[in-house]
């Protein structure tokens, strides 16, 4: 049961904690060093399993005991893991058989975390053991802030436990193997499956896979995942606690999880975010994180994790600044986290993560890194009053939504479509990105949702739909609502069976448009579209039926012909976006089309001068968070405090890099430029 909306009081900060790592001298300093920087909040026992069970049925819980005294006493809070995202040594030795099997059969062998088959029977087992003592040890702690059960869902097994449960939800979701057969189109290479156990995961093999079989195995795992989750829960549960329970997400890079269903299973929707991009992209990032997960969680949410310092790109750590590391944190809070919590507290001296940043680095607290900590913590006190949600729930207010769909990410990322280069997360990203340059709050809805409070609805490259998704689409423009859908979406339906007589199939009429041809291009080269707009990657030759073109191609084969359509439908009007515009492009496309259309920036001055302003609302009032991303002094005049300085906002000046969090008086602001506003 979701509790609705999650208010913990006030903003969580503070991060994982590994005590196991560090001798009792060290805590006492650990806990001296949060309460100077008001840390409220630790995670303990992520993955300290093989400490708290060091053989099988027997337990040890005085270093554990002995932490949560000292923090209790020192007033600060704490989310127990069950720890069975690492499974120890014991557990392997005894149960061979419940490591996970890569795709190409290797099977893996203890030494890193994550090491377990989640098929497994003794590893649903133990884990549901280990769940139901912590939870009648601990589950009635005054200080317990919630469970976080496991870590990062997303261990892919394809052995044969994987192979016994894939088998049987495949059974309960297709009854006869003939209905499975059709579903999955075996006709072709010789696939058709005369008896279940034929069936296996889709382990390596020669060369390209079935990908009905492929995106099959994807819902199976997130619902076999989903199903090891709820058994834990359901032991903490029946021991009586009734701390909230959540387990975290992950971004940007895991897609094994149907966040919407598992989102309805938690108390609290958390996630775990990790900066792919040093530079501003990276606070674009931030904001994705915030709405999606916000989006999943239909209100507040927690940010479990996220870099400390460090932002790790490819094959190296770049430095996280003060400023990013304040004006993040605040991002994401403006967005309906209740918290500000990071991987990690205090930097490993040794293990597999020793180079990953943390609160307190390695050079200790006299550091810029702790100074930056320690000001954080008096920014989140002083504006802790925003954790109090709106009696409706929803902390932010957007006029436009984008669909987001898991296992339209899994059928995109089938391999062989007409372009491998598409990517169903850099097409979200991409669309996501553009709106937020514009300043414009975004939702993110699954299929289905109603839609009556959004003026523009945009559904991404999504190449698989169902007939009640495109069923939804259509009322939604016939009563008045805005689409605008990307290319290649539509095209198939979820066994991504294409529908044939002319792309986009499910959306075809909808769209009042006929695609006979997907023209991908090449990399680096792009094409010129009427009224300045540029494309890349893909285009298709469009045939109207009904839509007329808004854009033409202007160059090459296609030249003359739309790219871009629009079809008035009931009260509304359906876009068609054929070609993938570049992101310049998309970005004074989504700009306009906002601007025709009367949907409004936050600020309508913030997003040109590098100033992102998200408006979160609250209880008693509504907070405008202004984050300087740009590169020159601001002024501010509105009514309102900043609850960051406690002075008025009226004549704030916002220097780069600074931030502030204005409980408002009024919604009229104005930002400018500080040399403009002296001139
Ligand atoms: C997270 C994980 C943490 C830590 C962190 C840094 O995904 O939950 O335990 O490993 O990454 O790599």
């Amino acid at each position: 049961m979701t509790q609705h909306p999650y208010n913990p009081g006030r903003l969580l900060f503070g991060g994982d904690y590994n005590p196991e790592q560090w001798s009792k001298d060290v805590w006492a300093k650990d806990i001296a060093l949060m309460r100077r920087a008001a840390v409220n909040t630790v995670s303990l026992g992520i993955f300290s399993w093989a400490l708290l069970e060091p053989r099988e049925g027997e337990y040890d819980v005085e270093w554990l005991d002995g932490i949560i005294a000292m923090l209790h006493e020192a007033g600060i809070g704490f989310f127990l893991a069950t720890p069975t995202a690492s499974p120890p040594p014991w557990f392997t030795r005894a149960h061979p058989d419940a490591m996970p099997v890569r795709a190409d059969g290797t099977t893996l062998t203890h030494g890193s975390r994550d090491t377990y088959a989640v098929s497994s029977p003794a590893y649903r087992e133990a884990s549901q053991r280990i769940a139901r003592f912590l939870a009648e040890r601990y589950g009635a702690h005054p200080g317990l802030r919630g469970w976080h059960v496991h870590n990062e869902y997303g261990t892919i097994d394809y052995g044969p436990h994987a192979a016994d449960a894939f088998r049987r939800w495949l059974r309960s979701k297709y009854e006869t193997l003939d209905e499975l057969n059709a579903a999955w189109t075996t006709a072709f290479w010789s696939q058709s499956y005369g008896e279940w156990e034929d069936i296996l995961p889709p382990r390596d093999t020669q060369y390209l896979h079935n990908p009905a079989h492929v995106v099959d195995f994807k819902r199976f795992n997130s619902d076999e995942m989903l199903a090891a989750f709820t058994e834990q829960k359901a032991a903490i549960v029946a021991s009586g606690s009734t701390a909230p329970i959540t387990t975290n997400f992950m971004l940007p890079t895991w897609n094994h999880l149907e966040q919407w269903s598992w989102s309805e299973a938690q108390d609290v929707v958390s996630i775990d975010h990790y900066l792919d991009d040093p530079g501003i992209d990276g606070d674009t990032h931030v904001a994705y994180c915030g709405d999606l997960t916000r989006s999943w969680a239909g209100g507040p949410w927690l940010l479990m994790e996220q870099n400390a310092i460090g932002i790790r790109v490819g094959d190296r750590t770049y430095v996280k600044g003060p400023d990013q590391t304040i004006r993040n944190s605040l991002g994401y809070i403006a967005r309906g986290s209740q918290s500000s919590l990071f991987f990690q507290w205090r930097a490993s001296a040794g293990g597999s993560e020793l180079w990953h940043g943390a609160l307190v680095p390695h050079a200790g607290e006299s550091s810029r890194a702790f100074e930056t900590v320690v000001e954080l913590g008096s920014i989140l006190e002083s504006i802790s009053e925003v954790v109090e949600p709106p009696t409706d729930g929803r902390p932010v207010e957007a006029d436009v939504a984008i669909l987001w769909d898991a296992e339209g990410w899994w059928a995109t990322d089938t391999p062989h479509l007409p372009n491998d280069a598409l990517s169903y997360s850099d097409e979200v990203r991409a669309t996501h990105r553009s709106l937020w340059r514009a300043g414009i709050s975004v939702d993110f809805v699954r299929a289905g949702d109603d839609l009556s409070r959004y003026r523009l609805m945009i559904i991404p490259s999504m190449f698989a739909l169902s007939e009640a998704d495109a069923a939804w689409a259509t009322s939604y423009v016939r009563s008045g609502g805005q689409l605008v859908v990307q290319f290649f979406s539509g095209i198939a339906d979820m066994n991504q069976r294409v529908i044939t007589g002319g792309y986009p199939g499910m959306l075809r009429e909808l769209l009042g448009v006929r695609t006979e041809e997907i023209r991908p291009l090449p990399d680096g080269e792009s094409l010129e579209l009427d009224k300045g707009f540029h494309s890349e990657m893909w285009s298709e030759r469009v045939q109207l039926e009904g839509a007329s073109s808004l854009v033409d191609y202007r160059a090459g084969a296609l030249s003359g012909l739309p790219a871009i359509t629009r079809n008035d439908v009931g009260m509304g009007a359906a876009t068609y976006l054929s070609t993938r515009l570049t992101q310049l492009s998309r970005d004074r496309y989504y700009a306009q089309l906002c601007a025709d259309l009367g949907i409004d920036p936050v600020v309508s001055d913030a997003a040109p001068l590098g100033v992102e302003a998200v408006r979160r609302r609250g209880a008693a009032a509504d907070y405008l968070f202004l984050l300087h991303h740009g590169s020159d002094s601001v002024t501010v005049s509105g009514e309102g405090v900043d609850l960051v300085t406690g002075s008025n906002a009226a004549g704030l000046t916002l220097d780069p890099g600074d931030v502030a969090v204005i409980r408002e008086s009024s919604r009229k602001w104005m930002l400018v430029k500080e040399n403009s506003a002296s001139a």
